[in-house]
């Protein structure tokens, strides 16, 4: 069975409480989006393999430890994902990042596909799916579907708020898959949306309503 793993760093839980609050501006939202998944950026990659090198300092040579074994890639799920890339590739500059196009659709709440492109070598590289949203993991079940049937078998989710609907899809469907969250909500609401979350994730970050 996956882990999840809530991060209840101070920083992070500090950021989310100005993300929920419903008169936080877009531009600050945008902001926030980025910093906290910065932040998750850190532990996610925690368990990263590394190697020991030597590098010579002006005064002497030192053992260091560098990122070893296979290659990053991020990749956002369309629209809300967008806004975690920035600082993800921050720390991480050599990741490629590959897009997964998803809406929900407003009367069913399942996934609708409209856009992917992947970086071609997706299979050998070690995946982190972005989205800010966990809610009913049926965008996460598909993104992952996608990734897998591109050969991926390395797949970490990263998201801002989940909820124990959107966990217990995607560790039905992909018990390999672990969860990173900045806080796991209560429950879903008639219309599929967390609560208490912080309403529409898309809008919020590009202004849209
Ligand atoms: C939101 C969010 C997730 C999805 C989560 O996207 O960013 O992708 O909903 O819901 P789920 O777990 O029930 O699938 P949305 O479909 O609103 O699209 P947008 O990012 O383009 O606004
Ligand atoms: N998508 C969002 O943006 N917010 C929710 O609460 C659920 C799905």
């Amino acid at each position: 069975m996956s882990k999840v793993f809530v991060l209840e760093h101070p920083l992070i839980q500090h950021k989310l409480a100005i993300l929920r609050n419903q008169r936080t501006s877009v531009k600050e939202f945008r902001e926030l989006v980025s910093e906290i998944a910065g932040l998750m950026c850190y532990e996610a990659t925690r368990n990263l393999p590394t190697r020991e090198v030597e590098v010579q300092t002006p005064v002497a040579t030192a053992k260091c430890r560098m990122l070893a074994g296979k290659k990053l890639a991020i990749i956002p799920i369309l629209r809300a994902g967008l806004g975690m890339v920035d600082s993800m590739v921050d720390m991480i500059p050599s990741a490629k990042i590959g897009h997964i196009g998803l809406y929900r659709d407003p009367e069913t709440h399942m996934p609708v596909e409209y856009y992917c492109k992947l970086p071609d070598d997706i299979g050998n590289r070690r995946v982190f799916v972005v989205d800010p949203m966990l809610a009913t993991g049926g965008s996460a079940v598909a993104a992952i579907d996608f990734l897998k049937s591109h050969g991926c078998k390395h797949i970490v989710m990263m998201n801002i708020i989940g909820c124990p609907e959107g966990v217990a899809a995607v560790q039905k469907a992909h018990p390999d898959v672990d969860i990173y969250l900045a806080a796991m909500d209560e429950k879903l609401n008639e219309h599929a949306y967390i609560v208490p979350g912080l309403g529409d994730a898309g809008d919020r970050i590009f202004g849209t309503k």
